[in-house]
């Protein structure tokens, strides 16, 4: 994790995501405009993967990354994923560029595994490795990892020797919400260990919190929404950035406000209430 990346984060918490982008094409336009939309507003990281409608939530994003100008793309953070069946050596490679040209771009910022599959972690970290070399890839991750097999994952690089300073694991994606507390448990305290920032993805429980009542009557008085004390919750610590989904740019204006939310520990031991920290191991859940 470079300093450059970490306070990136810090800087800008809230991110967006793009799953169900790209899949009409009715929509493209309306989805490239929310995502551009974003971006004049201060969004610095946007999360798609090649699998997000085949490769259309890619074009989507692309499109819109056109419209906002190559002169500002390097204050941005692009994020994408190879499917672990792409995952060798050769397919991690040849996935990339194909992204790339859905991009429209040169490089991405953060290169992720999409989940663990088969494919041994050194193939896919051999891949990685040739990207960034190739200056397509400035940083890789992975997502849906659980705390053994990230530990298992830096373990692999560090016998590769690939654990020093920017080249180690940069991120892992994972599903944490008030929903999905269960990373609280070991994930969270083993990746701050490390300096390893957390990337929330489903952070509004798929828009779920959004509509959660009770959390509405503790937001309320704070002039907040439900969906922006959820999102403020989550990126609560310092160590996480979230990535809520949205194609409406009022909803992109009311998540982001959440970056700029400090929670005081009334209203924080209020949402535990209501959603309680896990006290056990919990499997990592996955959507
Ligand atoms: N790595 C992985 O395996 C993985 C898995 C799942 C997701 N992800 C990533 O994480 C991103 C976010 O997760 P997600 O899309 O599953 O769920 P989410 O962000 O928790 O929720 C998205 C839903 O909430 C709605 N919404 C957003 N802001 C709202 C607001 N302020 N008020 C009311 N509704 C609101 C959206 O509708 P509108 O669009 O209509 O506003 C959409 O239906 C994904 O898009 C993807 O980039 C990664």
């Amino acid at each position: 994790m470079t300093t450059t990346m970490l306070s990136l984060f810090r800087d800008a918490p809230i991110g967006l995501g793009t799953w169900h982008m790209g899949e009409s094409r009715l929509a493209a336009q309306t989805e490239a405009d929310a995502i551009l939309h974003a971006l004049e507003r201060g969004v610095r990281l946007i999360d798609t993967a090649e699998m997000y409608a085949d490769g259309g939530a890619e074009g989507v994003v692309g499109q819109a990354l056109k419209a906002f100008g190559a002169n500002r793309r390097d204050a941005l953070c692009i994020v994408t994923k190879v499917l672990p069946t792409h995952a060798s050596r050769d397919g991690t490679i040849a996935a990339c560029e194909a992204s790339l040209r859905r991009l429209g771009l040169e490089y991405v910022d953060l290169f992720l595994l999409h989940w663990e599959g088969s494919v041994p972690y050194e193939r896919t970290l051999e891949g990685f490795a040739a990207l960034r070399e190739r200056g397509l890839i400035r940083h890789w991750g992975v997502s849906n990892f659980d705390a053994p097999e990230l530990a298992a994952w830096c373990a692999t690089e560090a016998r590769m020797g690939l654990d020093a300073g920017r080249d180690a694991c940069a991120a892992n994606q994972v599903y944490y919400s008030l929903q999905a507390r269960g990373p609280e448990f070991d994930l969270l305290p083993a990746m701050s260990a490390r300096r390893m920032p957390l990337m929330a993805y489903t952070p509004l429980a798929s828009g779920e919190l959004a509509q959660d009542a009770r959390l509405a009557a503790i937001a309320a008085p704070l002039g907040l929404s439900a969906a922006q004390l959820a999102l403020a919750w989550v990126v609560r610590g310092g160590e996480v950035v979230a990535i809520p989904k949205s194609a409406t740019p009022a909803r992109i204006d009311e998540n982001l406000a959440a970056a700029t939310v400090a929670l005081d520990a009334d209203t924080l031991a209020r949402i535990d209430a209501l959603y309680p920290p896990p006290k056990r191991k919990q499997p990592l859940a996955m959507i």
